[in-house]
């Protein structure tokens, strides 16, 4: 472990330079590059030793994710939410939400909602629409069955993108971490939620970035201020722009993403005809992140 947590507590201090630089020459050095070097092998992802729990831990250092192998468990819900448990993630926000949204398949529920069709996805962190005080913090995901063709997912550490930002324009960086940026708007109803507002990165309590953000319009209010619209026009082209930092993979039957809700794309998918065979992967958001003390 780099244990950059406590080495560097002020890396993510706009007022601050040398935690940042230091912290900054390190991560980049070590920065996973491909998803080949993201992958850790479980015997069984319901009951990991100590050895593949550190290796976890330490790619979750590096990349703020890892990708993994189920190894002999069942590929089902139960075992997604087994992994989290032996990782110290167990607060679910299942209970807010569609029974079924958890199953992403081409299902077309939620009228139509884009993870359940066969759609592009554009960058986006996962559920935007909770505010910044009480975040998700972890997205882990399952592949039982993948697409026919298609279907496969780029991401990237929200602390990567942190840094090209900082690095490139660091006033509208230090717009987005303080100034509240997007408001949920209900998609039917155009209501906006005053009290699901908030930054697009901000620090939690125990020193680590979060971060919040999507191409998606139709349940977000951004602010009309001046900076913010500003600020958003550059983090939205360095979006577009996609660093050589961006990795994509495709999760095939029984590999899966462990993830402090890292940025993600889904790319368009052809699915199967048959409703038995279609694409199937399981998906589990966490209000607490995966824990490295
Ligand atoms: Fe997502």
């Amino acid at each position: 472990m780099k244990h950059w947590n406590t080495k560097y507590p002020e890396r993510f201090n706009l007022d601050s330079g040398e935690d940042y630089k230091r912290w900054r020459d390190e991560k980049l050095a070590v920065y996973p590059r491909s998803v080949g070097e993201l992958v850790v092998e479980l015997g069984d992802m319901t009951a990991i030793t100590e050895t593949e729990k550190e290796k976890i831990r330490e790619l979750v250092e590096l990349a703020n994710m890892c990708v993994y192998t189920a190894g002999s468990a069942e590929l089902s819900m139960e075992s997604l939410l087994a992994l989290g448990r032996q990782l110290g993630v167990s607060d679910t926000d299942k209970a807010r939400r569609h029974s079924n949204s958890d199953e992403l398949t081409n299902s077309g529920i939620l009228n139509n909602a884009i993870p359940f069709t066969t759609r592009h996805v554009r960058w986006h962190t996962d559920a935007t629409y909770f505010g910044s005080d009480k975040t998700i913090q972890a997205l882990f995901l399952l592949c039982k069955r993948p697409a026919v063709e298609g279907g496969s997912n780029k991401v990237l550490d929200h602390e990567i993108m942190y840094i090209l930002l900082r690095d490139r324009d660091p006033d509208a960086l230090g717009v987005l971490m303080n100034k509240n940026c997007f408001k949920y708007k209900n998609p039917k109803t155009g209501e906006i939620a005053e009290h699901l507002g908030g930054k697009v990165f901000w620090t939690n309590p125990d020193g680590n970035l979060c971060h919040r953000f999507s191409f998606r319009q139709m349940d977000m209010a951004w602010s009309e201020d001046a900076d913010v619209k500003a600020a958003r026009a550059v983090l939205e082209s360095m979006m577009l722009a996609e660093s050589g930092y961006v990795i994509e993979g495709r999760l095939e039957s029984g590999l899966g993403l462990v993830s402090n809700n890292v940025l993600h794309t889904r790319e368009k998918l052809v699915d199967s005809e048959d409703d038995a065979q279609k694409r199937l992967l399981f998906r589990t958001r966490f209000y607490d992140r995966v824990n490295l003390h």
